[in-house]
C-alpha cells in the first residue's frame, strides 16, 4: 500500500521522509518531489529508487515479500539488501540508499545536485 506522497527537508544531503510508525503502517512510502521511495521490509528500512531498472514501472505499485520488492509490470523482484534483480533479466540492480533512524524519524541520503546542472 503506496499513500499519499510525503514532504522532504534537505539536510547536507540527507532528507527527511516520515515517521517510522507511518511505514510500518502503510509498507511502502513515495517520497515527494524525488523518485525515491522507503519501504518496511520485515524490521528493516530500505530506501530505494521508484523506478523499475527494468523498464522503469512505478515500483510504489509493488509488493515485499519474502524480502524482495516485485515489480508491477513483469515477473522480476529485487533483493532489498542490495537491490540485486532476479536472475535472468538483462538490468542493473536496484539503486539503493543509506537509511538512518533519529528519534523515530527516519532519514534517506540522496546525491547532492552539481553546481551548474
Ligand atoms: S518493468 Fe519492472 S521488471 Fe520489467
Amino acid at each position: 500500500m503506496c499513500g499519499r506522497p510525503i514532504l522532504v527537508d534537505d539536510d547536507a544531503g540527507w532528507i527527511a521522509v516520515c515517521d517510522l510508525d507511518r511505514l510500518k503502517l502503510e509498507a511502502i512510502v513515495r517520497v515527494a518531489g524525488r523518485d525515491l521511495l522507503v519501504i518496511w521490509n520485515a524490521g528493516d528500512v530500505v530506501a530505494c529508487a521508484r523506478a523499475c531498472p527494468h523498464e522503469q514501472a512505478d515500483l510504489a505499485l509493488g509488493q515485499v515479500t519474502a524480502g524482495r520488492l516485485h515489480c508491477p509490470r513483469h515477473a522480476a523482484s529485487f533483493d532489498l539488501r542490495d537491490g540485486a534483480m532476479t536472475a535472468g533479466w538483462p538490468s542493473p540492480p536496484l539503486r539503493l540508499h543509506r537509511v538512518r533512524i533519529t528519534g523515530g524519524q527516519i532519514w534517506i541520503e540522496v546525491q547532492q545536485q552539481q553546481a551548474g546542472r
